[in-house]
């Protein structure tokens, strides 16, 4: 694909005709490849993004590192680890004024006046789950934008599996214990530290099946932006329309076809539940 030059101006308007309001908490997903080619970089888009969100909006992203101790990646250290899911996350939380919150595996990056509520404070939540950022920014009222990508990179689909109480999450990457261990690198010092994660976010490509029915519902809009499409909706109701789908079918994100092998483990377990005739035990 050849890749056509779009500026920071056109860039936002393009956002505000997506109808994000100006004031807003706003989570955003990015493929920035798939724009075309960002005039002046990857901070002339989070500049963009700003404009549209306006002083009084709070910009916030996924910054992961997976930051495994199992995984042989090193301990998680929130001012020198880079982002592992996108070079507009990776440039945005160096820049000036923006905020890291510390989680090991599931760090996120925010700038703007609600940026401490959103990754301030400690890490007494599982990476995705309730309390944990993204659910900040739903209960501030907040709203996603996925820039080029689909809903397998919209990380409010975890949260919403935790808020459905989704027996699966408790199932841990590493088979050989009862949950997953994170490392972090803590200061003065930098010696490493260990975090336990009893819910870890599993595999995201079965997530796909929800595109559709949400933008039938009408809770996702998709929007022109550059040479990619965008997709935007509000937090709260997002969650809202996936808590009572998990309800009615606890396997509807566990795509069978999924070559994952975490994937696999969570849809035994939750077959194995349904045999004994318990959904949550
Ligand atoms: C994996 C993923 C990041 C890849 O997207 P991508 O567009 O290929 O990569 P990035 O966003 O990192 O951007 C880097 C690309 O932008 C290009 N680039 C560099 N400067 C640029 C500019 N000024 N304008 C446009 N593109 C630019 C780079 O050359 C690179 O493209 P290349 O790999 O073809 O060389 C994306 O598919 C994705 O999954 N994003 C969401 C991640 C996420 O939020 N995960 C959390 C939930 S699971």
């Amino acid at each position: 694909m050849v890749r056509k030059p779009i500026a920071r101006r056109e860039l936002a308007t393009a956002l505000e005709a997506a109808g994000i309001p100006s004031g807003t908490v706003l989570v955003v997903h990015s493929a920035l490849g798939r724009i075309g080619w960002m005039l002046g970089g990857p901070q002339a888009a989070v500049r963009a993004l700003q404009d549209v969100l306006g002083p009084r909006g709070t910009l916030v992203m996924p910054t992961f590192s997976f930051s495994l101790a199992a995984w042989n990646l090193p301990p998680f250290d929130p001012g020198r680890t880079p982002s592992r899911v996108g070079l507009l996350t990776d440039t945005f939380w160096r820049m000036e004024g923006v905020l890291r919150s510390s989680h090991p595996t599931h760090s996120f990056a925010a700038g703007g006046p609600l940026a401490p509520d959103i990754v301030g404070g400690p890490i007494d939540y599982e990476p995705l789950g309730i309390g944990s950022p993204v659910d900040r920014v739903r209960q501030a009222g907040g709203h996603i934008l996925l820039i080029g990508v689909g809903q397998d990179r919209n990380s409010t689909v975890h949260l919403a599996e935790d808020l459905a109480g989704m027996p699966y999450l408790r199932v841990p990457f590493d088979g050989s214990r009862g949950y997953d261990e994170a490392w972090y690198a803590k200061h003065p010092g930098g010696e490493a530290h260990r975090l336990e994660i009893h819910r870890m976010p599993g595999s995201s490509e079965g997530f796909e099946v929800l595109d559709h029915i949400l933008l039938r519902q009408g809770i996702v809009t998709e929007h022109p932006v550059g040479q990619t499409t965008a997709r935007f909706m509000e937090s709260e109701a997002l969650c809202n329309a996936i808590v009572p789908m998990l309800a009615e079918n606890p396997l509807l994100l566990l795509s069978a076809s999924s070559g994952s092998e975490i994937t696999a483990r969570r849809r035994r377990h939750m077959e194995s539940l349904a045999a004994k005739g318990s959904p949550n035990p």
